[in-house]
């Protein structure tokens, strides 16, 4: 088990500016997670992992969003320990591979399932999972590939309320979200908040 696979929850973070980064990684790590998915949606996303990985070496700081190889290489240049994409791109999936750096490519489909294993990839982001489906339509697809070891983490949609219907699933390792911290929340620097949420969501996690 990677350390990836060691928190069940995962704060999907969208950082607009990057001085909010380590306030906002306190306000986790004060709620308990040791894990962060900065995506690359923002033009603060690499120097936000930086100034995280930096400031707090025992948060696992990690890349969302990463689509690219030249976005994989920022992110890791930056000091991310792993990377996370809503699709599977062979390219960026090599890039990882070849840095030594775990990735975890998007899938929605079982042609998705097929590419992203046949890349070396047995850790995927279950994305957009409310829309898709939820967690009939993962159960379902996941089925034929049991033998293959595959775990999920389904992001997109899930809330606290939800959570459990995913992590209750034995092919679920975790699951992400921006509920934890919102583009919102972080604007308006409500850490108590985010810090609160954090700490509901373990609480009430099934894994
Ligand atoms: C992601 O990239 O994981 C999603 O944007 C998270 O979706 P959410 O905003 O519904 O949590």
């Amino acid at each position: 088990m990677s350390d990836l696979q060691k928190s069940p929850v995962i704060p999907v973070i969208v950082l607009d500016d990057a001085n909010d980064a380590e306030p906002l990684a306190e306000a986790l790590l004060a709620g308990g997670l040791n894990i962060i998915e900065v995506t690359f949606r923002t033009a603060a996303a690499a120097e936000s992992i930086e100034r995280i990985a930096k400031a707090f070496p025992e948060m696992q700081v990690g890349a969302g969003t990463v689509v690219t190889p030249e976005q994989a290489k920022r992110a890791i240049d930056a000091g991310s320990k792993f990377g996370l994409a809503p699709g599977t791109d062979p390219e960026t999936i090599a890039y990882f591979k070849q840095q030594g750096v775990p990735f975890i490519p998007g899938i929605m489909t079982p042609s998705d399932i097929q590419a992203a294993v046949k890349a070396g990839c047995t850790s995927l982001k279950f994305f957009p999972a409310g829309a898709a489906g939820g967690p009939k339509l993962l159960k379902a697809m996941a089925a034929p590939y049991a033998n293959l070891g595959i775990k999920f983490c389904p992001t997109g949609g899930v809330t606290l309320d939800n959570m459990n219907d995913y992590l209750s699933l034995p092919e679920v390792f975790a699951i992400g979200g921006t509920w934890l911290a919102t583009k919102a929340q972080i604007q308006a620097k409500e850490w108590g908040t985010i810090t609160q949420q954090v700490k509901d969501a373990l609480a009430k996690s099934a894994k």
